[in-house]
């Protein structure tokens, strides 16, 4: 088959009605995921392959970030054609493979869009540049004269998230915006066209079965009008919870109203789930009200440190806000632009394991990250001239990215020997640090003490037990300093031990998992640091 005929309908994954009201769902980074053509990148044939790992763990939904054809300025996040596959990641057959075959194993599959911006060398932006000042192709961007006398300043005093100006100047003297990097031109949604184009992408992928999308950016679309100064440092950070006049503007939920009714007509519960840097949970929830998207992630939750009351403070907040519109709370703790859990939450091995247990137990749908369930650190050592995060060649040392995105990217080890540790028959695009075998998909398999194990128990037992997954509530009871313990309907209770003391409580009930060693004896237990028990109770 060609690239240009349309593929027969993949098969669809079992219908369950609410299926992504307790979704876990898994974040597939392709580059790093595996490597099928041996060029040291992932690609889609490698993720098709290694699918059964997905459903052996256990996830319900598979998200894809980027695959379009993209000269990979940012990872993907600069497109070039949003119905096209890059040939590094392979063709529009593999993507359909890959669809037929989650399908076929039960899972569902969410791919990522991108509506904030594309790529410099889009067609779009290519001709609306060639054409000059006048072309109204510039419409479908923000273009703007500069001030000062010759216009050779930006047109406001905008900062790219990326660091420095959000603006950049084209030899014919207009500036163009981009909140990203230069090359990633944002899109005019106050452009008819620029809508009717995205409504035509969201159709050509759920033609072809997708279930769903990640919306890149999705509270960017929409700018304040006259695009105002903001008169201080305006420097966003990645998602942040700043209140900037680019970001979470009112005027995003018409474009969301118009999507939600556009996938309703497609069987199956196609979803979208909103990647939405919001000020607060109240904000967040804006995107997913009932005639809105159907999920946002939580950032608040991901951004809350090790720490029982805090925690405690976003879990309530997160749920409080989540009840008035009816749409399920999210809990992440990890994903490609941010450092890995099992480093940020400033512990050992076994505090990530715990953060993880408790997240897997809170009302709603989780998502996971490549490589989190075989408790990969963050690899903070890798050579600058490996980096590839474009923040990272714009770093100013003062403000904004840090550019370190690659140390959670780095390709994930699937077996304990070979170059690239089974990712792929020769190198991988990042370096793999020393002792990555040791944490492979296969070194840990069947180890009952191991990470991969916990994350496997922890998923079946949320299938099976009513007492997790979806829901809207938890009841908090007492507990010592430190200590979070709370029960669910349905008969299960969560302890958590967020110190670094070892604590003797009563036992409420039967275990059921425990991230660490659970030593019990008389209606007691002793909850060791940094560890979450499940109770039947
Ligand atoms: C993505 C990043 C990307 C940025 C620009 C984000 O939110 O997750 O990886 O650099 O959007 O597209």
């Amino acid at each position: 088959m060609t690239q240009d005929q349309p593929a027969p309908a993949p098969s669809q994954a079992p219908a369950r009605p609410d299926w992504w009201r307790d979704a876990v769902i898994y974040q597939v980074y392709p580059r790093s995921f595996a490597d099928a053509d041996g060029d040291g990148m992932g690609d889609l044939e490698g993720i098709r392959r290694r699918l059964p790992h997905l459903r052996d763990l256990g996830v319900d939904a598979v998200w894809l970030s980027p695959f379009y054809a993209s000269p990979q300025a940012d990872a993907g996040y600069d497109v070039t054609d949003y119905r096209a596959v890059d040939p590094m990641f392979g063709t529009l057959d593999d993507a359909d493979a890959v669809l037929r075959d989650a399908h076929t194993l039960g899972l569902r599959v969410i791919v990522d869009l991108v509506p904030n911006h594309c790529s410099d060398r889009h067609a779009w932006f290519r001709q609306a540049v060639e054409e000059g000042p006048t072309s109204p192709l510039r419409h479908r961007f923000h273009f703007r004269d500069g001030r000062g006398a010759d216009g050779e300043l930006p047109p406001n005093d905008w900062e790219s998230v990326f660091g420095g100006p959000a603006w950049t100047r084209l030899p014919d003297g207009q500036w163009y915006l981009h909140l990203f990097a230069p090359e990633q031109p944002d899109f005019n949604w106050e452009h008819t066209v620029v809508r009717d184009e995205f409504r035509a992408v969201l159709r050509f992928w759920l033609d072809r079965g997708v279930d769903g999308f990640r919306i890149d950016v999705a509270h960017g679309l929409i700018k304040a009008a006259g695009l105002p100064d903001i008169g201080r440092g305006s420097q966003a950070t990645l998602i942040g919870n700043q209140e900037l006049p680019f970001f979470d503007q009112d005027g995003v939920h018409e474009i969301y109203r118009d999507w939600r009714a556009l996938l309703d007509e497609y069987d199956g519960e196609r979803i979208a789930v909103a990647e939405a840097w919001a000020p607060s949970p109240a904000r967040t929830a804006r995107y997913v009200r009932p005639d809105e998207l159907h999920q946002a992630f939580n950032f608040h939750y991901l951004g809350t440190a090790w720490d029982a009351p805090a925690l405690r403070g976003t879990i309530d907040a997160s749920l409080d806000a989540m009840r008035p519109v009816g749409a399920p709370a999210t809990w992440v703790l990890s994903n490609h632009d941010v450092v890995r859990h099992a480093t940020r939450l400033g512990g050992t091995a076994a505090r990530a394991r715990a953060a993880t247990l408790l997240m897997l137990a809170l009302p709603g749908s989780a998502y996971l990250y490549q490589g989190e369930e075989l408790g990969l650190p963050e690899v903070t050592d890798l050579p600058d001239e490996a980096r590839q995060d474009p923040a990272f060649a714009r770093r100013t040392g003062t403000s904004g990215q840090d550019g370190l995105r690659d140390g959670c990217r780095v390709p994930i080890p699937w077996t304990e020997d070979g170059r690239s540790h089974g990712f792929g028959p020769g190198s991988s695009w990042l370096p793999m640090p020393p002792g990555w075998g040791a944490l492979s998909v296969a070194a840990q398999t069947g180890d009952p003490d191991s990470t991969l194990e916990l994350y496997r128990a922890a998923l079946a037992l949320r299938r099976t037990h009513p007492g997790l997954g979806a829901g809207t509530d938890v009841t908090w009871l007492d507990a010592p300093d430190g200590i979070l313990t709370f029960r669910r309907p349905g008969g299960l209770v969560c302890t958590v031990n967020t110190t670094d003391t070892a604590v003797r409580l009563p036992t409420p009930g039967k275990p059921l998992l425990s991230s660490g060693q659970l030593p019990t004896a008389d209606g007691e237990f002793i909850l060791p640091p940094d560890t979450t028990v499940w109770w039947d109770a």
